[in-house]
């Protein structure tokens, strides 16, 4: 058995987890914060390439992200033995847009599928998934049933103290696949104050930025793809007028879509001239604050919708179409779309703060 020297503590019920890495497949990890999965991962991922199997991590702890920068599920190629997926360079990363995926399970499980996918894709023979340790609750069932239905593991891997991960195994008791493997955690972890997730989150993003600079793109080459922006008919003139004496404020954007109408607005709309515009428009009427709009995190997707940078969203000229955009990503031109975060970050890394800025 390979193992980083002898500073970890492997439990006698790790040992199917060990033997099923190592004949490779997909293994999913269960469990809460501080249970051991990133640390289990790694020495999974050491069992399967010690096999020879050709091996992957999908890292899907967007709060506490190895592999790639937070907010983003990472996947990592296993070329030597790993003392921790930190040790891991990202082959590919894919953007959700938050820190925690309690707002973004779609987006979660789909970024988690797609890079599941992505290694299938270069040949993966042992595919080890990490995951966030949101395992409470109707929203945890409802999140983790989609990754386990996505990514279609052979082993779900749980990891628990008691038995707080058991109602996320229950629908799986009468199935043949995935199997199920129930793991004690060590009584060696160390657990992790919120500070020092944070504080960690923070050197994890500094560090991504650490060599960024600003770029210009285009709003007609790099659409939003996940905002009322992009995806309707600009307002005419006096109509964009109307809706501006309306909601009594000034409108820098507005679009029409077929469910309403979409403002993009510097200070508070009137919430009664918003209601005017339901009935005027018949739809919904939605406004974003432009102010809302800088620092944002987003991600610059390439010509097939992959991530290919994360950017900070500094300035969006709308007469113009541009916007600004701090990202490590030297050249912008292979930015073919956008998708928005929900986070607000500054170039130092350090959270200020969250938002919902889709007007989805
Ligand atoms: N089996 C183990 N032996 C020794 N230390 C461990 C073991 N599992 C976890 N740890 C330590 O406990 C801490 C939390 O583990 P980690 O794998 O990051 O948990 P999780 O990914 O579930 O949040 C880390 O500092 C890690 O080094
Ligand atoms: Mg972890």
């Amino acid at each position: 058995m390979s193992h980083r020297g002898n500073s970890l503590d492997i439990p006698s019920s790790w040992r199917p987890a060990l033997d099923a890495a190592r004949a490779g497949g997909r293994l999913l990890l269960l469990g809460q914060t501080d249970t051991g999965k990133s640390t289990l991962a790694a020495l999974l991922a050491n069992e399967a390439h010690g096999a020879g199997r050709t091996t992957y991590i999908v890292d899907a702890d967007v709060g506490q992200s190895s592999i790639g920068p937070p907010a983003c599920v990472g996947l990592g190629r296993v070329h030597a033995e790993v003392s921790s997926l930190d040790d891991l360079e990202p082959a590919a990363i894919d953007f959700v847009g938050a820190c925690s995926p309690v707002r973004h399970l779609l987006q979660t499980a789909t970024s988690t599928a797609v890079m599941t996918d992505a290694a299938r894709q270069h040949g993966a023979e042992a595919i080890i998934i990490d995951t966030t340790g949101l395992v409470n609750g109707g929203i945890a069932r409802a999140l983790k049933g989609a990754k386990i239905r996505l990514v279609a593991p052979d082993f779900v891997v749980a990891l628990q103290q008691e038995d707080e991960v058991e109602h996320l195994l229950a629908p799986y008791r009468t199935k043949a696949t995935p199997q199920v493997l129930r793991l004690h955690v060590s009584r060696a972890i160390k657990t992790r104050a919120r500070e020092e997730r944070a504080a960690r989150r923070q050197r994890s993003f500094g560090a991504y930025f650490a060599d960024a600079s600003s770029v210009e793109l285009s709003r007609d080459t790099a659409p939003i793809e996940n905002g009322g922006w992009t995806s309707g008919e600009p307002l005419p003139g006096h109509m964009c007028a109307y809706a501006e004496e309306r909601v009594a404020c000034e409108v820098l954007h507005a679009e029409r879509l077929p469910d309403g109408v979409f403002l993009i607005v510097r200070g508070r709309p009137d919430p009664a001239g918003l209601r005017d515009l339901e009935e005027s428009f018949d739809g919904t009427a939605r406004a974003v604050d432009a102010s809302s709009l800088a620092s944002l995190l987003i991600g610059l997707l390439g010509d097939r919708g992959q991530t290919i940078a994360v950017g900070i969203l500094e300035d969006v000229d709308f007469r113009r179409r541009h916007m600004t955009v701090y990202t490590p990503l030297g050249d912008a031109r292979m930015v073919r779309g956008v998708r928005l975060g929900s986070l607000h970050i500054g170039r130092d890394g350090t959270q200020l703060g969250t938002a919902d800025v889709s007007g989805e």
